[in-house]
């Protein structure tokens, strides 16, 4: 007599979500202080602006921000890294996506772990989409049709829940995201890269420095 098959899920990759991570009060100033500086940001598509690297010492409203974040930082690096490492958060930037505006596909360079903290109501179509890596090899086989069932071992992409003002999420920087067109109205986000102090791998150590 056979046992029922189980299936074991191999080698999978972390993604934290953080409900309410940020108090309301927060949320509110930093959605005020950066739609108040919107005129001044960075255009790189028509509906898509973001602020240059932020410093704390811009707002003490992102040192309280960095604060909240630090300790979720710490957490994640566990799960990437097997252990609790000091974590430093790289850099800060804001973005703001008006309505029909989109984010291309990309990834964070020189970073462990990204992150964005949700500052305003999220329309369901905007929702961050992760997807795998478009892949290097020559030739691939796909069976893709009306009829085929997607679930966690042929999906290409994932949309990730639906995020209230306040929410954050944490995922490893390699991971190849994207904001499809937003239909709804202006979207502000505060996105983060962040570094541990230092990896070692059995004494011999690379640090790394914001
Ligand atoms: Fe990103």
């Amino acid at each position: 007599m056979s046992g029922t098959p189980e299936v074991i899920g191999l080698f999978p990759t972390p993604f934290m979500r953080i409900a309410g991570a940020l108090d309301r009060p927060l949320v509110a100033g930093l959605v005020s202080h950066f739609s108040a500086h919107a005129r001044t940001l960075n255009n790189s598509s028509a509906n898509l602006s973001h602020t240059t690297m932020l410093k704390p010492s811009d707002s003490p409203l992102l040192v309280t921000a960095a604060t909240a974040i630090t300790p979720m930082l710490s957490e994640f690096g566990a799960l990437m890294f097997g252990e609790r490492l000091p974590w430093a958060l790289k850099e800060m930037w804001v973005n703001l996506l008006d309505t029909g505006g989109r984010q291309a596909m990309h990834n964070h360079a020189n970073s462990f772990i990204s992150g964005v903290a949700y500052l305003t109501p999220t329309h369901p179509d905007s929702r961050t989409v992760f997807m795998k890596s478009p892949g290097g090899t020559e030739f691939s086989f796909k069976n893709d049709h009306a009829g085929v069932v997607t679930g966690p071992y042929n999906a290409e992409k994932w949309v990730s829940p639906q995020p209230e003002p306040g929410d954050i999420v944490l995922f490893p920087s390699y991971i190849m995201h994207a904001v499809p067109p937003n239909p709804g109205e202006r979207r502000i986000t505060l996105a983060f890269n962040a570094i541990p102090t230092q990896l070692d791998s059995w004494g011999y150590k690379i640090g790394f420095s914001g």
